[in-house]
């Protein structure tokens, strides 16, 4: 077993997992906000130099494991690895987000994708040298990256 301690928590509009955005690419202009608990303060220290942070966050209310998932975004049935679907072995969610500003120790952001009240694990600095690719294959979601931004989820996760 692997332990990890909550930083802090995201707070968000979604109160539930319906009929919110299934990523930050659908959450333009969705506002949000991360409460870093007092003890990690110290560590946004320079992180209002970034425009776009790395949020690492427990998908807290997932109640099952399925290494197979039909995903929001198709009707086939893919294995839970080739999709970002919250049903996971270890439930851990990623979003990219806006970073609007850093007030003491909450981070005013755009772009969320999870629901109020997630246990936050780790605040990465967005880097595109570090963390942008070429010459990208999105497999089954090739021609799917305008649908993102439109599509709800459903409660088809529980
Ligand atoms: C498809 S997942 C993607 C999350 C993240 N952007 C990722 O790629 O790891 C987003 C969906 O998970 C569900 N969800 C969000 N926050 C959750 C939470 N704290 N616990 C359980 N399900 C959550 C909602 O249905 C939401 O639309």
């Amino acid at each position: 077993m692997v332990e990890f301690r909550e930083i802090g928590v995201i707070r968000t509009p979604h109160t539930d997992v319906s009929d919110m955005p299934i990523q930050p690419a659908g959450a333009e202009g969705v506002k949000g906000s991360v409460e870093v608990h007092p003890e990690f303060v110290e560590g946004l220290r320079d992180l209002d130099g970034f425009s776009h942070v790395i949020l690492v966050y427990h998908l807290h209310e997932v109640r099952e494991t399925r290494l197979t998932v039909t995903p929001f975004m198709d009707t086939e049935r893919r294995g839970v690895f080739a999709t970002r679907a919250p049903v996971r072995p270890n439930p851990i969610g990623i979003s990219t987000v806006r970073l609007d500003g850093v007030r003491g120790s909450t981070l005013d952001v755009d772009g969320v994708d999870m629901l109020d009240g997630t246990p936050l694990l780790d605040i990465k600095p967005y880097v595109p040298d570090a963390d942008e690719r070429k010459d990208v294959r999105v497999g089954w979601l090739a021609g799917a990256s305008e649908r993102w931004k439109r599509k709800r989820s459903d409660g088809r996760f529980g």
